[in-house]
């Protein structure tokens, strides 16, 4: 099964409670939420108060992406906002912090993720796979949406797809970064199994067709 993860990034924040119900009625099972600190990334967007807001708002899986600095610092406060799955960046802090943010989140009864930049080595992510969910492979710089989708990454994925099945492990692949009608269908056929979407859900006027032709291919 493929899920389809709408990147709120993309979402009209003002009216963030009856964007995430329109998608959920076209067929989303999760939302994506980009938190951005302009330390890790060159861009600032939204952080634990209104991941608050948005929990109360909706019963979706809230799929947490931290592009922060040391997110350590911050897991216990995104658990408690009501992240489903928190996912870590493998160059935001030192190999025993990263592991320690897993950890912790797992103890708090949410589900975990590791993600790379595209010029991060897969390997670099290997050692925590055993311990994670889902595993996001970044399809862009992270930072801002709207980009142009890397196809060099695509490797990347199907890499990851021959180690998890290798491995009998059974953790999500997910990709996050210029995905549309065009692009998923690649991503698929490399062995993703959720799609992060922006700009090619929030940004068009009609979420119900716009998440149909992500399913489409
Ligand atoms: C980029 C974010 C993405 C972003 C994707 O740093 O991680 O989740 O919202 O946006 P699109 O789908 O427009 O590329
Ligand atoms: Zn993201």
């Amino acid at each position: 099964m493929t899920v389809i993860a709408p990147s709120v990034l993309s979402a009209d924040f003002a009216k963030l409670a009856m964007e995430a119900e329109e998608v959920r009625a076209a067929g989303a099972q999760w939302l994506h939420f980009d938190v951005m600190d302009g330390m890790f990334v060159p861009n600032i967007s939204m952080g634990i108060p209104v991941l608050k807001s948005l929990r109360k708002a909706t019963d979706m899986f809230l799929d947490v992406h931290l592009m922060i600095e040391k997110p350590l610092r911050y897991t216990r406060q995104f658990c408690a906002a009501g992240a489903d799955l928190l996912c870590f960046h493998v160059e935001s802090d030192t190999g025993e912090n990263i592991a320690a943010a897993i950890s912790l989140a797992r103890e708090l009864g949410k589900k975990t993720g590791v993600t790379l930049k595209p010029g991060t080595p897969l390997e670099a992510l290997l050692p925590y796979i055993k311990d994670v969910d889902l595993v996001l492979v970044m399809t862009v710089e992270p930072g801002f949406g709207g980009q142009k989708f890397m196809t060099d990454q695509l490797d990347k994925v199907r890499r990851l797809r021959e180690y998890i099945n290798a491995q009998g492990l059974s953790c999500f692949i997910e990709v996050d970064g210029g995905i549309d009608e065009n692009t998923a269908p690649l991503a698929l056929e490399a062995g993703a199994n959720v799609l992060v979407a922006g700009s090619a859900v929030f940004g068009k006027a009609d979420r119900a067709a716009a998440i149909a032709a992500l399913k489409a291919k």
